[in-house]
């Protein structure tokens, strides 16, 4: 559950994927009608890749971001790093997957020298993380300095009149989906927790910049419950 913390926390998170990963994609695409692969677009473009980049894409996950990079920059040496064997290897299945390597690591113990990277890139990471800080971190240093580092993850939700219908939405209709569509109502009951227990849009921004990026924005998007945060690595 989204209180644990530490290891305990790190061992549930990497549990539940390993759990739900056939199912992953399919639901990705219901719970949001389709919509993610706009705000992966859209995280990918505001990375400003340059010719064949060297990409890091934390808590790749099956890969959607790393595919999207290629499509956008086939030059890319796209590096994936997850936690979840079991996700990676669906990832590594699809069609573009030989195309990407697929590293086996810790978020917040990257096996990456300084600088090592372009650009880092993570989708709907940073709020499973134990200690988001070391992650924010680790960005800072495997990116090269004038790099951007993009975030796309769930964010707590404005207070607005939208928001019982927000909370339906949360509460009623994604956990529904879970239980019918991958048989695992606790890994979608997680999903809205753990957007309502991560830090705001706001201070997410701060985090990054105590991290050690600079120039750090955001925007919301599917009625601000989804958040891109960027950033650049500092020139030394
Ligand atoms: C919600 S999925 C996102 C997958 C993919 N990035 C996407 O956009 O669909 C979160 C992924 O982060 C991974 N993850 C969570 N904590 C991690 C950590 N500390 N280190 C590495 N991977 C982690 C999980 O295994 C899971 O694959």
């Amino acid at each position: 559950m989204s209180e644990l913390t530490g290891h305990a926390r790190a061992r549930y998170v990497r549990r539940m994927f390993g759990r739900i990963a056939p199912r992953y994609d399919l639901l990705n695409r219901l719970m949001t009608a389709g919509q993610d692969r706009r705000w992966r677009a859209e995280a990918i473009r505001r990375l400003d890749l340059s010719e064949a980049p060297r990409l890091l894409d934390l808590g790749a996950g099956t890969g959607d971001l790393c595919f999207e990079a290629l499509h956008q920059r086939p030059s890319a040496r796209v590096v994936a790093l997850d936690f979840t064997p079991e996700m990676m290897r669906w990832g590594k299945g699809r069609p573009a997957g030989g195309r990407v390597q697929w590293v086996i690591g810790d978020a917040a113990h990257l096996p990456f020298p300084a600088a090592a990277f372009d650009a880092v890139v993570s989708g709907f990471l940073l709020r499973n993380v134990p200690d988001l800080d070391a992650v924010l971190r680790e960005e800072s240093r495997v990116a090269r300095p004038g790099a951007r580092a993009v975030s796309l993850d769930t964010t707590p939700p404005p207070r607005s009149w939208r928001l019982p219908l927000l909370r339906f939405h949360l509460h009623t209709v994604i956990p529904a989906l879970g239980r019918l569509i991958a048989g695992d109502s606790e890994a979608y009951n997680y999903l809205p927790q753990s957007t309502e227990r991560f830090v705001e849009a706001e201070s997410l921004a701060q985090r990054m910049r105590a991290a050690g990026l600079e120039q750090v924005g955001f925007v919301r998007r599917m009625l601000g419950t989804v958040a891109i945060h960027w950033g650049t690595a500092k020139d030394d």
